[in-house]
């Protein structure tokens, strides 16, 4: 596609299909230009001229002369069948949408090696951080042991509204949701589903293993109280709802869960709507990238990245699985948690391996102990809003 103007074909003009439109027209000497937008609902005021916009898909799908479909839509079952028309039509497709990616990325592989298009995703996760194309090409799998980080912008935002501001969850999830880092449902961020397909993508381009992402264990910020946040303060720690994946002895295991950390700890400093991700490789011990991760122009400009990386032809190779060595995905290893509940008929004590502390008192109790990844997975006793975790380190 070099030397020519690629003409865009978008889907959605929410928070992201507009901070796309914002930052193409504020960087100078891009080749592409927006040649439809395609929208659900004609009769919304918006602020740029209706001639860009149609209620067709087919408007953009069936065009010849639209060479890149931009997918930036909140429907996931749409957007599948959006992105894979597109690469069936031998269209080129930038996608934003983590959900959709995660739950279907074998398919999503396939339709790329079929039709020999590319299909491009970096903003899907950690927005402007460029993880994605770091984990393709500079990280070997035999080198890379783990990726760990802060995957969410807006349960981000809303922990820091607590630990610095002393704002209520409501305010800050308002503040949030005002701002446009959440989900239109933000259950998806604060229960920590959102973080999790991103490290679905982030652990298929890491360790060439396809996750289903509902076999990865998720559990956010929801439970967080007064008295978890009291116990973090006394250990000079602050609560991140951290994504994880990580490869021991020929597995791969992967969570998302909140976490105490410490000030020493490089996520400690990662505050509002940023996003940290923490590699470690054999031989460099620790790299850290940072960035903002939600936003509308923060996740345009990963969008415009990839527009313009087409422009020089670039695609996922997707070694790590064409290498066909990857770890298979593990539920079975140990964590270290905190474990707070209000009567003992709450929880299961009997499925820690060890236990390290313990605290009663006439209003809450927490135990320190050691339990296996899967037992939390099948704990029906988390879904009680009086028992909250955090992973210790
Ligand atoms: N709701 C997401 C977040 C948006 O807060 O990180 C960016 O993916």
């Amino acid at each position: 596609m070099e030397n020519k103007i690629i003409n865009l074909g978008i889907f959605g003009f929410g928070v992201v299909g507009q901070g796309l439109y914002e930052v193409l027209n504020r960087t100078k000497g891009i080749n592409a230009r927006i040649k439809k937008i395609c929208i659900k609902d004609p009769n919304k005021s918006r602020p740029i001229d209706s001639s860009y916009f149609t209620t067709d898909k087919n408007e953009i799908l069936e065009d010849p002369t639209i060479d890149v479909v931009v997918e930036l839509i909140n429907d996931t079952e749409a957007a599948f069948e959006i992105v894979s028309t597109a690469l069936r039509n031998g269209k080129a497709v930038v996608s934003a949408s983590k959900r959709m990616i995660a739950e279907n990325l074998p398919a999503l592989y396939q339709l790329q090696a079929e039709n020999k298009v590319p299909f491009l995703y970096e903003a899907s996760s950690c927005a402007s951080i460029p993880i994605i194309r770091n984990l393709e090409e500079y990280y070997d799998n035999d080198l890379l042991n783990a990726v760990e980080g802060i995957c969410n912008g807006s349960t981000n935002y809303i922990l820091t509204k607590i630990f610095e501001e002393n704002l209520s969850f409501a305010t800050a999830l308002q503040q949030a949701q005002d701002l446009g880092f959440a989900e239109t449902d933000p259950t998806l961020d604060i229960e920590g589903y959102d973080p999790k397909f991103k490290i679905v993508i982030l652990l298929l381009h890491a360790f060439g293993t396809f996750v289903k992402p509902e076999e990865v264990f998720n559990f956010g910020i929801h439970h967080l109280n007064d008295f978890d946040i009291q116990f973090a303060r006394q250990r000079n720690c602050t609560v991140k709802l951290i994504a994880q994946c990580r490869r021991q002895n020929g597995s791969v295991s992967a969570y998302v869960l909140p976490h105490l950390i410490r000030e020493h700890n490089l996520l400690y400093d990662v505050y509002n709507e940023y996003n940290g991700i923490l590699l470690e490789s054999a031989f460099t011990d620790k790299q850290f990238f940072v960035g903002k991760g939600a936003g509308g122009t923060a996740t345009g400009s990963a969008v415009l990245s990839d527009i313009s990386a087409l422009l020089y032809n670039y695609r996922y190779e997707y070694k790590k699985i064409k290498q066909n060595n990857q770890p298979s995905f593990t539920n079975d290893v140990k964590l270290k948690i905190y474990l707070r509940y209000k009567t003992p008929d709450q929880v299961d004590l009997a499925e820690f391996f060890n236990i390290s502390e313990k605290y009663e008192s006439s209003e809450w109790r927490y135990v320190v102990g050691t339990i296996n990844l899967q037992k939390l997975r099948e704990a029906g006793w988390l879904k009680n809003k009086d028992v909250n975790i955090l992973v210790l380190e």
